[in-house]
């Protein structure tokens, strides 16, 4: 069945202290793990960058909780485009602090939105390929 990843960045309404961060990946988690959705979470300085995949319908799910979150706002969407396969087979919701520079650099980066299914099979876009670098040069506790 087809598979859509979704990216998009936003502004913390507060600093999140590191309890804070624990209780949303704990909600966040629990509830993906029931849709099957997986994927990355990064913060710092306020800010967020985020990708998720799963089969259409249980993105939405998941996306229309994180639009209604009142824990950030400013979310601007990236990314939102079918994806050939999990990007985070591992990750119910990993989770990496990340200077605000990086966010920064990969929300200036190339991403898909809205790419027909026929046109494009491409694994990951570029914008992927930075966070995949990030991912990895990133410290490696298993969120
Ligand atoms: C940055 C961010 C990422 C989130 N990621 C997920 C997620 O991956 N899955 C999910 O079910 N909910 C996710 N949520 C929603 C939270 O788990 C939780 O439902 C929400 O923050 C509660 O918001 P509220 O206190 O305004 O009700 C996310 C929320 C934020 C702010």
């Amino acid at each position: 069945m087809d598979m859509i990843g979704v990216v998009y960045m936003s502004r913390s309404a507060r600093p999140m202290q590191p309890a804070d961060l624990d209780r949303l990946l704990m909600d966040a988690r629990t509830h993906n793990a029931e849709k099957d959705v997986t994927g990355v979470l990064l913060y710092g300085d306020s800010q967020f960058f985020q990708y998720f995949e799963g089969h259409p319908a249980d993105v939405e799910d998941v996306y229309e909780r994180i639009r209604r979150s009142t824990l950030h706002h400013e979310l601007v969407e990236l990314e939102r485009r079918r994806v050939p396969q999990r990007f985070f087979r591992k990750w119910f919701m990993g989770f990496r602090d990340a200077p605000a520079s990086v966010i920064q650099k990969l929300s200036q980066e190339q991403w898909k939105r809205e790419m027909p299914w026929a046109q494009d099979h491409s694994a990951a876009s570029p914008g992927m390929q930075q966070l995949m670098a990030f991912l990895d040069s990133a410290s490696t506790d298993e969120a």
